[in-house]
């Protein structure tokens, strides 16, 4: 690997060799999102807890702050939407586009054993040439659809593949038999999020996905769409990079929550300061 594709790869997957990424690209094929309608107002106060964003480039130039040194993974297929077939898409961003923005990665869909698998797949092998050309590392994203058996043959299949086109690390769901697909994936596999679940299972989740392996998650709606998406994101990195199982993240979610809504109420000098503390961690 090139120098400056490992460094932007370190940037995204920290040096514990873990990362939470905050996918917010849902608009590329679902436009307004719950959660995301006012993608600025969403993302603005989540930024500095997400070792990565992962946003489409329209989002990124209208609702990310330019100073933020939050490492973007940038979406980069689609042309489809959600009225029409899934696996349609084509490469959206050029790769000159792609290092103007200054991006750390990119990211497109692939979608195996649908009708436009041969084309996806070309996609991903085209990206990855032009990344390996100017250093930006390529994520490969799995299983995207309503219908999808996401059992562990499937995503086996679909993660070894895309490590095997080149991808550089690979997005996939969570599955029985996780372990497998790492064992069986030469590059990082980070954890989809999936549908929004309650706060206690979201983090059960991380935790079997990263007691099983995973590098990390790239995690949407169950950060976005959390009573306190704040104080989840935090949660969900304490599992992530300081192994807390999931009662204990769940109870740092409620506390979090908690100092924040006391704050609110009483707006006392002494309580606002307490939860910055408790932000740091
Ligand atoms: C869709 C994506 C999303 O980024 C992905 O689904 C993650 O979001 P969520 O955790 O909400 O599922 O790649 O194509």
């Amino acid at each position: 690997m090139d120098w400056g594709l490992k460094n932007r790869l370190s940037r995204i997957i920290r040096s514990d060799g873990r990362t939470v990424m905050l996918a917010v690209d849902h608009g590329y094929f679902l436009g307004p999102t719950s959660g995301l309608e006012d993608a600025a107002k969403t993302i603005g106060p989540l930024l500095r807890h997400a070792d990565a964003l992962m946003p489409t480039r329209g989002v990124l130039r209208t609702s990310v702050d330019p100073q933020s040194d939050t490492p973007i993974v940038l979406r980069v297929s689609g042309g489809n939407s959600i009225l029409s077939e899934l696996s349609n898409e084509g490469i959206t961003v050029s790769m000159e586009d792609a290092v103007r923005l200054n991006v750390a990665a990119v990211a497109l869909s692939i979608y195996v054993g649908s009708p436009n698998e041969k084309k996806t797949l070309l996609n991903l092998t085209r990206l990855v040439d032009e990344g390996t050309r100017y250093g930006i590392p390529v994520l490969a994203v799995t299983a995207v659809g309503k219908d999808m058996v996401r059992d562990a043959r499937y995503l086996a299949l679909c993660c070894r593949m895309a490590a095997e086109l080149g991808a550089h690390f690979v997005k996939t769901y969570y599955c029985e038999g996780f372990e497998k697909l790492v064992r069986t994936c030469p590059v990082p596999l980070v954890m989809a999020g999936g549908k929004k679940l309650p706060e206690f299972e979201a983090l059960e989740l991380t935790y079997n996905a990263i007691r099983r392996g995973a590098a990390g998650v790239d995690m949407g709606r169950n950060i976005f769409q959390s009573d306190d998406p704040v104080a989840m994101i935090q949660a969900v990195k304490a599992v992530v990079h300081q192994n807390a199982k999931p009662k204990d993240a769940f109870d740092l979610y409620q506390s979090l929550k908690q100092v924040k809504r006391v704050a609110k109420k009483t707006r006392v000098k002494g309580v606002t300061a307490s939860r910055e503390e408790l932000n740091k961690h």
